[in-house]
C-alpha cells in the first residue's frame, strides 16, 4: 500500500496511521489492501474503536469478503498468508471453521489497529512537543540509514533511540490503560489483600506507569530513561507492561509496525503544527475508553527536509 502525503498540506496523523495499520494487517492475513490509499477508513474505524458495538454486530465478517473467495480454492501447499495457514488447518480440524477464522481475523484487527494508532499519534505528539527528542531521533536515522532514505525492517534493530521513544510513549500513554479484565481462579492473597475467587481484576497500568515511586519525573517525556536499560515493555517488568501482564509475550507485539511507521514519518519529512500553532499550546489531554486516545486529534503539516 502506498500512502500519499503532500508537502505543506495538514494531515490528521491518526487517520493516516489507522489506514496504514489496517492494510499492513490485511496484507499479513489476506494478502490484500482492505482500504485504498484515498479511501475512507471511517466505518471500520468506528467499529474498531468501539469494541462493545463490535460484539453486537452480526455482519462484521462482511469486512473480510476474501475469505469466501479463498475457500473456493483448492488446498494450498505453500502458505502465502495467515488465511492460507488457517484454511489448511481447517482441513484436518473442524474446530477451525469459517466462523472461527472470521473471529480470529477480527480479533487481530480490533486488537492491533486502535492500539497502534494511539501509540503512533502520541509518539508524534510528544516528539513535536519535545524538539530535542525529535532532533536526536532524526540524527540517529540520518547516521544509520541516511536522511530521507526509506526505512527497511532490517534497520529496526540498529535504532535504539527510536525504540526508546516507543517505549517511553507506551509508558506515558499506555493505549489499553486497564489492560484486559482478568478473573481470579481461586482465592489469592497479594500484599495482604485477599482477591476472592471469581473476582474481576483490572490492572491499572496507566497509574503504575506514572507512579513517582517507580519513575523519576513520571510526567516528563524522556526516552533517555530507556537508553542502556534492559527494561522492556512486554510484561517482564511490571512497572511498565502496557502490552500484557504475565501472559504469552508473543501474543501481542506491534513493535515492528510502530518502528517502521514512526521511523518513516520522521526520516521523510520535517513536521510543524497546523496553523502555526506552537508546541507549548498543544492539548496533551487523554480521552479515556477501552483504548486511550488523544482528546484532540493531532493535525500536522509535513515539510520538505531541511538538510
Ligand atoms: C502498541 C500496540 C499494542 C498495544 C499497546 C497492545 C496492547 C494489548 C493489551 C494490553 C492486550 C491485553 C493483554 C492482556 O491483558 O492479557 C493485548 C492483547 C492482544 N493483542 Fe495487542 N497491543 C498492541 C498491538 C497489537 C497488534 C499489532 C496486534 C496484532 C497484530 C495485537 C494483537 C493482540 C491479540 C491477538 C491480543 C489477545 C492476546 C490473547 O488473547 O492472549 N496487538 N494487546
Amino acid at each position: 500500500m502506498k500512502v500519499i502525503i503532500d508537502i505543506g498540506e495538514a494531515i490528521d496523523i491518526g487517520t493516516i496511521v489507522f489506514k496504514t495499520t489496517i492494510n499492513l494487517l490485511s496484507n499479513t492475513i489476506f494478502s490484500v489492501d482492505l482500504i485504498q490509499s484515498n479511501g475512507a477508513a471511517g466505518e471500520f474505524k468506528d467499529l474498531a474503536t468501539d469494541i462493545t458495538k463490535l460484539a453486537g454486530t452480526p455482519n462484521v465478517a462482511d469486512f473480510f469478503p476474501c475469505i469466501e473467495d479463498k475457500r473456493e480454492c483448492t488446498r494450498v501447499d505453500t502458505c502465502k498468508d495467515m488465511l492460507d495457514a488457517m484454511l489448511n488447518i481447517s482441513k484436518d480440524n473442524e474446530f477451525m471453521d469459517k466462523n472461527m477464522i472470521q473471529h480470529l481475523s477480527l480479533d487481530i484487527f480490533v486488537a492491533g489497529t486502535d492500539t497502534t494508532t494511539s501509540t503512533l499519534e502520541w509518539a508524534m505528539t510528544e516528539l513535536i512537543n519535545n524538539p530535542e527528542a525529535m532532533r536526536k531521533a532524526k540524527k540517529e536515522l540520518e547516521e544509520t540509514i541516511g536522511c530521507g532514505v526509506p526505512l527497511e525492517e532490517s534497520n529496526i534493530s540498529d535504532l535504539p533511540y527510536l525504540h526508546a521513544i516507543i517505549k517511553e510513549t507506551l509508558r506515558k500513554h499506555p493505549p489499553v490503560p486497564f489492560l484486559l479484565p482478568r478473573k481470579a481462579e481461586r482465592d489469592v492473597e497479594i500484599c495482604g489483600y485477599t482477591i476472592p475467587k471469581d473476582a474481576q481484576v483490572l490492572v491499572n497500568m496507566w497509574t503504575i506507569c506514572k507512579d513517582p515511586t517507580l519513575w523519576e519525573n513520571p510526567t516528563l517525556f524522556s526516552p533517555e530513561r530507556f537508553m542502556g536499560s534492559d527494561i522492556d515493555v512486554k510484561g517482564r517488568n511490571y512497572e511498565v507492561a502496557p502490552l500484557v501482564v504475565g501472559g504469552d509475550l508473543s501474543s501481542c507485539n506491534g513493535n515492528r509496525m510502530l518502528m517502521l511507521m514512526l521511523g518513516s514519518l520522521i526520516n521523510s519529512f520535517d513536521w510543524e503544527l497546523e496553523g502555526g500553532m506552537k508546541p507549548e499550546d498543544m492539548n496533551m489531554d487523554d480521552k479515556f475508553g477501552i483504548t486511550l486516545r488523544e482528546a484532540q486529534p493531532l493535525r500536522i503539516v509535513p515539510l520538505k527536509l531541511s538538510n
